[in-house]
């Protein structure tokens, strides 16, 4: 359970909460980088309870300044997208991708560089991965989190941006309590092309050990199989909202090198809205959407499908029939059950269990990290060394209790 203050730390993103001052230190994944085309249309991004404009010139570059118009804030979401940069239709002002207005072309001519004394917001941005990141944060940007992904071709890549309307917190919550598999998914994984997820429905109460790394931690969800063996489901967290998830089978298998590998974050973009990113790539080669591994663009669309509908179309016909949850698939049911918590969870009601092991390391670490931000310490998950090309989940059967910790890369233990 937290204090009501605690819970306000954890969830508020704007810019003038603690934690907003500390998201504002990582860079965020924004949109699909094929959504940009050159000289196309700039989209409006909201991001950490502030809105952005994101554009591509018409000779590819990417800008990320300000939604609104240095002049009279309209959106520049409706700019005309020139060579020189986005020319707001209301007076024909341009600004350019260094924020820098170049042209203000309602000023009499009379007033010579009055244009050049103007300016708005812009910021870094960079592609990677197919995807479009952002840092909003003031000063040199952090060390980009360079995950296994962003160095692959886009084709080795695919990416579900899935919205939640709700708290970005509670989505984060969901996933890395990997508890709620055996129960929440008891139906949807059996039927599910996941294995290891399979093999965690065997035993419903996992015993969790939690480790921190000097970005984030990891979690072992140790569960005991009918054969006296041991499954373990890893998750890496790493500051501020990312989970390596365990891929489909694990290493041993012949299948391992031929799977995809996963990394889910939940992106801030209010209070109250979140996207969630599922990153599914595989190392050497293409990857094929609805492949073993790779179902998670096709559950979005189912979900969408469902979204506004209510209860996201549970269905109790199918609960008779045996569905565990009545809900039409993993995606759905883990984005109905964060939403279902209200668009703010009140943790100050909650009763933690001793499976709620990695929630409540999460938010012990979440807080740690904005009181080390306040207080001028560096903030875990910005270090300059930090592994990322070797972060991701696994999934390991093991004979000894503890020994799911070897099948980890060295550099990650
Ligand atoms: S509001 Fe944009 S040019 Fe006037
Ligand atoms: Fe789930």
């Amino acid at each position: 359970m937290l204090a009501v203050a605690e819970n306000e730390l954890l969830v508020r993103v704007g810019p003038d909460s603690p934690g907003g001052a500390l998201l504002r230190r990582y860079w965020h994944p924004v949109l699909k980088a094929s959504v940009l085309e050159a000289g196309g249309e700039p989209l409006h991004v909201r991001l950490l309870g502030e809105d952005f404009v994101a554009f591509r010139s018409p000779d590819g570059e990417l800008g990320f300044i300000e939604e609104g118009c240095p002049h009279r804030r309209v959106s520049l979401s409706l700019a005309r997208n020139e060579a020189c940069g986005l020319r707001c239709i209301f007076h024909g002002w341009v600004v350019g991708r260094d924020g820098a207005v170049v042209e203000a072309p309602s000023e009499p001519a009379e007033r010579g560089n009055f244009a050049s004394k103007v300016r708005t917001r812009r910021f870094h941005v960079r592609e990677a991965a197919g995807l479009v990141w952002a840092f909003i944060g003031d000063g040199a940007p952090a060390p980009f989190p360079a995950f296994p992904f962003t160095a692959l071709p886009v084709d080795h890549i695919d990416v579900a941006e899935v919205p939640g309307a709700c708290n970005w917190a509670q989505l984060l919550e969901g996933q890395i309590d990997s508890a709620h598999i055996s129960h929440l998914h008891a139906s949807s994984a059996t039927i599910s092309t996941n294995p290891s997820i399979a093999a965690a429905l065997t035993d419903k109460a996992p015993r969790f050990e939690v480790r921190n790394t000097p970005w984030g931690f990891h979690v072992g969800a140790v569960r005991t199989l009918p054969d006296g063996r041991y499954y373990t489901r890893v998750t890496e967290f790493v500051m501020p909202y990312y989970q390596g998830i365990a891929p489909a089978v694990p290493p041993e298998t012949d299948l391992y090198d031929t799977i995809p590998r996963f990394i889910v974050c939940q992106v801030p973009l209010d209070d109250e809205h979140t996207t969630v990113w599922y990153i599914m790539w595989k190392p050497s080669a293409p990857i094929v959407r609805g492949e073993v591994g790779a179902m998670w663009e096709i559950w979005n669309q189912e979900y969408q499908a469902v979204r506004g509908r209510h209860k996201m179309g549970q269905d109790r016909a199918l609960m008779r029939a045996g569905h565990f949850s009545g809900i039409n698939n993993l995606l759905t049911e883990d984005m109905a059950v964060a939403e279902g918590a209200g668009p703010v969870a009140d943790r100050s009601r909650e009763t933690l269990g001793t499976s709620d092991t990695a929630v409540a390391r999460f938010r012990r670490q979440y807080l740690e990290a904005i009181r080390d931000n306040a207080e001028g310490r560096l903030p875990r998950g910005l270090a300059a060394d930090t592994p990322f090309a070797l972060i991701e989940g696994r999934g390991v059967f093991h004979r000894e209790a503890d020994a799911w910790r070897d099948a980890l890369a060295p550099e990650l233990v």
